[in-house]
């Protein structure tokens, strides 16, 4: 059974993390106790502040940093993207965390696509391509993607990707994690024909109790907080342990390229982390390739 202390030492490697609460906060303090430095990419400077200060007090040698992020926004990408490559010699690491989750109105990111469409694959799409001469120039550099057991529930309709004619706020959630993990997957396969030398790996954590699943809950009157109490503590775990899988994918030479990896207890939910089972669809070489010419289309963003 792989632990956190299977990381070992990290210092001397470079993580960029995306997202500063939830999931995001228990990878960075987990790879800042292990001598990751760690790149906190996150919308708000005052929320990555107050995390990054909150872990100094446990960690005073944590090597942090805060740079600005909005995955929802492109412009904001690209400002992050160029001042990466001005200032950074290399990344090791990449993990796209961050996630737009609770949405139950169609919304639409600052360059007008759908939100959670935007924000979960477009931005990281725009991100990883714009990171990739610094990911080149790691060791053994590693992309990690965060996709969801929800992905089973996504498809692609090429005809309506942003859900401007139906949205229904799970189904359009599914499909970014769907888009997620078949990036990963494509990743991978674009590094091999290529020799980029990038180990793409996808990741769920399972069902973790962090605010953006209380938000979710929220949204749903009175059954909502019942179950906040009840089945949630149940069958979720605490974000330390959701957060595994990531650093697993992030970290073990055991999480191999083009895999997925999640907790194994409790149909996926939580527990030990190991291989998990992505949909048939998802292995779809011909809608991840289809899905990669339209994200470069639509981000202006390719290799
Ligand atoms: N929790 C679960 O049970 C669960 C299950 C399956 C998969 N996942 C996946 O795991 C990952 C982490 O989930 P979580 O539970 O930690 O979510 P969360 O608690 O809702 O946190 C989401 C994070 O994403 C950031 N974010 C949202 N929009 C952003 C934007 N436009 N630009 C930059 N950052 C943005 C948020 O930053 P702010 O602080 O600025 O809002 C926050 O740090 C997500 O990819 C999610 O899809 C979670």
């Amino acid at each position: 059974m792989w632990k956190t202390e299977d990381m070992g030492d990290l210092s001397g490697r470079r993580f960029v993390v995306t997202g500063v609460s939830g999931l995001a906060s228990a990878i960075i303090e987990t790879l800042a106790a292990h001598g990751a430095e760690v790149i906190v990419a996150g919308r708000s400077p005052i929320r990555a502040g107050a995390l990054i200060h909150d872990i100094e007090t446990r960690l005073p040698d944590a090597r942090l940093s805060h740079r600005i992020l909005d995955l929802g926004d492109l412009g904001s990408v690209q400002t992050f993207v160029e001042a990466a490559n001005r200032d950074l010699d290399h990344i090791d690491v990449l993990i796209n965390n961050a996630a737009v989750m609770a949405e139950l109105k169609r919304g639409e990111t600052k360059d007008g696509f759908e939100k959670m469409f935007g924000t979960n694959h477009l931005g990281h799409f725009a991100l990883t391509l714009g990171l990739l001469p610094l990911l080149r120039k790691g060791t053994n550099p590693r992309v990690v993607s965060l996709a969801s057991g929800a992905h089973k529930i996504g498809e692609f309709d090429f005809g309506d990707l942003q859900s401007t004619n139906k949205f229904k706020p799970m189904v359009a959630y599914g499909k970014t994690k769907l888009a997620t993990l078949m990036f990963a997957k494509e990743l991978q396969r674009r590094s091999d024909v290529n020799g980029w030398g990038i180990t793409s790996v996808a990741a769920h954590p399972g069902f973790a109790r962090t605010q953006g699943v209380y938000d979710r809950l929220d949204t749903i009157p009175v059954l909502g907080w019942i179950a906040g109490k009840t089945v949630v503590p149940l069958l979720s775990h605490v974000p330390e342990k959701a957060a595994e899988s990531t650093l697993f994918a992030a970290t073990s030479p055991d999480a191999t390229g083009g895999g997925y990896y999640g907790p194994q207890s409790w149909r996926g939910l939580k527990g030990p982390v190991g291989p998990s089972e992505p949909a048939n669809y998802a292995e779809r070489e011909d809608i991840a390739t289809r899905l990669w010419d339209e994200s470069e289309k639509l981000t202006g963003v390719s290799v």
